[in-house]
C-alpha cells in the first residue's frame, strides 16, 4: 500500500502556524493531521472548528479531524462545514446509534469517516463499525499530548486489523523513522507523526524518512 504521512499540527508552532503548515505541505506531505481535544476526553484542550476553518484557507492539503472529544455527533457538522476532508472518532466515544448519525452526516458531505481506538482499547471494539468505516486510526500513545513514546502493543494490533481490513490504517502517536518501520511492516498505512517532524531542521527529509523507512 501506498504510504502517506500526516504531520500532526499538534506539535507546530501555533504562533506562525499559516508558515509551519506551508513549510510541511512544500517538504511533502499528504494531508495534515489536526488534533480536536475537549479537556474531558483526554486531558488537554486544543482548538475547534473555528481554527479549522482558517487551517483551511492556507492550505490545499487533505485535513483529517481527528476528534478526542466526548459526543462527537454534536459538533460532525461543524467540522464538516470548517472544511474537513476526514473526520476520526473515537469508538470510546460513540454507540452504534450516534456512529450511524455520524456516518450519515459524513457521507452526505463526502466526508470520509475513521474509527479510533485508544492503547487499552481491544480490537473487538471496533469491530462492529469498520464496515462502515473508511479508515481506522489506532492509537500508538494515550491521546492528549504529544512527545510521547511509542506503546508497542499497537503494531500487534494493526497487524490482527491488517487482516480483515483492507482500508486505510493509520496511527497515531509516537511515529519516528524506527517506530514507522514496525507499523508499517504490520500494515499501516497513513503515519501521523507530531514531535518527529516538527522537532526536525529538515521537515522534507523527516518526512521521507518516515515514508520509506522500511527501505
Ligand atoms: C496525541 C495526538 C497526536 C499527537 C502525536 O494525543 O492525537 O496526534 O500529535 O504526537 P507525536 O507524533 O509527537 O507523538
Ligand atoms: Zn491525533
Amino acid at each position: 500500500m501506498n504510504i502517506k504521512v500526516a504531520p500532526s499540527l499538534l506539535s507546530a508552532d501555533f504562533s506562525r502556524l499559516a508558515s509551519d503548515i506551508h513549510q510541511v505541505e512544500k517538504a511533502g506531505a499528504d494531508l495534515l493531521h489536526v488534533d480536536i481535544m475537549d479537556g474531558h476526553f483526554v486531558p488537554n484542550i486544543t482548538i475547534g472548528p473555528v481554527v479549522v476553518k482558517d487551517i483551511r484557507r492556507v492550505t490545499a492539503l487533505p485535513l483529517e479531524t481527528h476528534l478526542m472529544i466526548e459526543n462527537p455527533q454534536k459538533f460532525i457538522g461543524p467540522f464538516i462545514k470548517a472544511g474537513s476532508s476526514m473526520i476520526t472518532v473515537h469508538v470510546e466515544t460513540v454507540t452504534a446509534e450516534t456512529f450511524g448519525a455520524i456516518r450519515k452526516e459524513t457521507s452526505a458531505s463526502g466526508v470520509k469517516l475513521g474509527i479510533s481506538l485508544n492503547p487499552p482499547t481491544p480490537i473487538d471494539a471496533i469491530t462492529p463499525y469498520l464496515e462502515a468505516a473508511d479508515f481506522v486510526l489506532v492509537m500508538s500513545v494515550n491521546p492528549g499530548f504529544g512527545g510521547q513514546d511509542f506503546i508497542p502493543g499497537a503494531a500487534d494490533k494493526i497487524r490482527g486489523l491488517r487482516g480483515r481490513f483492507s482500508k486505510d490504517i493509520a496511527v497515531d502517536g509516537g511515529i519516528n523513522d524506527r517506530t514507522a518501520r514496525l507499523v508499517i511492516e504490520a500494515g499501516a498505512s497513513i503515519l501521523a507523526a507530531g514531535s518527529y517532524i516538527f522537532r526536525s531542521d529538515d521537515y522534507g527529509k523527516a518526512i521521507r524518512s518516515l515514508r520509506c523507512a522500511t527501505q
